[in-house]
Order: structure tokens, then sequence, then C-alpha cells
């Protein structure tokens, strides 16, 4: 069964009185318990608006379901917002400038979890190490750190409650070239050890690849095509996926 299913998906953006922007346009994806769906395609596609209807932020036509339980548009705010966590594109933009790493992770903990303060202690340090973090980083704020540190501290943060969703939305493209395959690897190394269920975004194919099992390519609002990863990488059949894996480069990570 999936754990996340979405059927014919609209959503439109109305400005004055022309004809509204249809940004997503029937979009259907089933997302396995433990499975990485990558979703790629170019800016203004439509990807970011797909993962905000499906968190219930913006209005929508279509089916969710989430463990096989259908949720209408306004329970499925506040049922997702408890099993689902997010990273962003920015993680200086998503990290409060005013709390330590060690608050910053205790935090959803003290909201959510009934914890001792060792107990929380403890899943903080764990944390803080899992996402290859000095366990000295927990005292500094987060101007202390570098771009890729501190998507680790994003990370660490989406991740500390062992949510049953994660959707990834550009989580590299902020960063150094360098830094990327660092980032990747924790994701899918993290992704291996916690089970995680996610969406991953990117309008590059060459990340993407990297986490996930399954790529869905979207143009225009629409997904066009759908496969493993390397059948897509490897025998593209719509010309636009193949636009898309021509801009892989060919070096690897
Ligand atoms: N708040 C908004 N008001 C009006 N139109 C919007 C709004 N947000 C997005 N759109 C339009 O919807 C379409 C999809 O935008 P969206 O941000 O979802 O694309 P994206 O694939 O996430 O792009 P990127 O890779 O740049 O993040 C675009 O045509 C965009 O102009
Ligand atoms: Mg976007």
């Amino acid at each position: 069964m999936s754990l996340l299913s979405v059927k014919n998906l609209e959503v439109e953006f109305r400005k004055g009185k022309g004809d509204p922007v249809k940004a997503v346009q029937g979009v259907s994806l089933e997302i396995a318990p433990g499975e990485t769906l990558g979703l790629v395609g170019e800016s203004g596609c439509g990807k970011t608006t797909l993962s905000r209807a499906i968190l219930g932020l913006k209005a929508c036509k279509g089916e969710i379901q989430f463990k096989g339980e259908t949720l209408d548009w306004r329970s499925r705010g506040e049922m997702l917002r408890q099993e689902l966590q997010l990273i962003f594109q920015d993680p200086y933009a998503s990290l409060n400038p005013r709390f330590t790493v060690e608050q910053t992770l205790e935090e959803p903990l003290k909201v959510h979890r009934k914890l001792s303060r060792r107990e929380r202690k403890d899943l903080v340090s764990e944390m803080v190490e899992r996402v290859g973090l000095p366990l000295n980083a927990l005292g500094k704020y987060p101007h202390a750190f570098s771009g890729g540190q501190r998507q680790r501290i994003a990370i660490a943060r989406a991740l500390i409650l062992k949510p049953a969703f994660v959707i990834a939305d550009e989580p590299v493209s902020a960063l150094d070239v360098s830094v990327q395959a660092h980032i990747l690897n924790l994701l899918r190394d993290l992704k291996a050890e916690m089970g995680l269920t996610m969406l991953f975004i990117s309008h590059d194919l060459s990340v993407v690849r990297h986490v996930a099992d399954r790529v869905a390519v979207m143009y225009q609002g629409k997904i066009v095509e759908e496969g493993d990863s390397r059948s897509i990488l490897e025998n593209p059949r719509e010309a636009y996926t193949r636009k898309l894996v021509e801009a892989v480069p060919k070096l690897d990570v």
C-alpha cells in the first residue's frame, strides 16, 4: 500500500481578470513506505506548488490519501503537519538565528514528545552526530556554520521526530557543488538507516538520481514520464526527459 497517494491534483492561480494559471494539471503520484520519489522539472513547472497542495497550504482539486485515509483540504494540514517534515532550499532562512543548535533540535521534542530532559539531550546529541556534525556544534548559533553545515542542522531538525514522510524541496540547490554531494550522500544514508519515505524535489536530474528510487518528470504542470531512476536516465522516452538527461553532467559526483 502507498504511504501517500495523490490522484488528479489540480491547482490554479488566479490573477485579476485574466485566465487562471494552471500550475498543476491532473497530477497523480504514489509513494510507497521507505521509497524516495524524485520530482524533477525545470523552474516554474509546478513542483513547489504541488508539494504545497499536498501539505494543505494551497487549495486544490483532486484526492489525497495518506496511510490509506482520504484527507480533505481542511484536515490534511493538521494531520500531515504531525507526520511530515520539510527540508527547504535555504537552511539559513529556515533556522531561527537566535536558537543554538541544541535549542533548535530540542524544540520539536519539547512540543511533541513527553521526555525527560536527559532523554531529550541524548536524542539531540545522537541526531547531531548522525548528520555528521561535531558535538561542540550544540552550543553554537546558525551564523557560525557554513551553508552545508546549516543544511545538516536543518536535516537533523526535520528528522528528530522520526517523521513518516519528508518533503525536501531543492535541498542542495543553494549549496556549492562540492558540498552538494556530501549532503546528498547524507540523505541517502539517513534514508536507508531510518527507512525514510521522501518526496525529493529538484530541477536537476543529476541531483535527483543520487537519492531517488523512482523519478517523476514534471513539465508545465503535468507528469510526463515516470519510472525507476535508472531507466529514466538510460532510456528516457519523452523528448523533454531526454533534454533533462542531456543536461546531466557527464562527470559523476
Ligand atoms: N503565488 C503565486 N501566484 C501566482 N502564480 C504562482 C504563484 N506561485 C507559483 N505560481 C506559478 O505557478 C507555476 C509553478 O510555480 P512553482 O513555484 O510551483 O514552480 P517550481 O517547479 O517549484 O519552480 P522552481 O524550480 O523555480 O522552484 C509558475 O508558473 C508560477 O509562476
Ligand atoms: Mg520550487
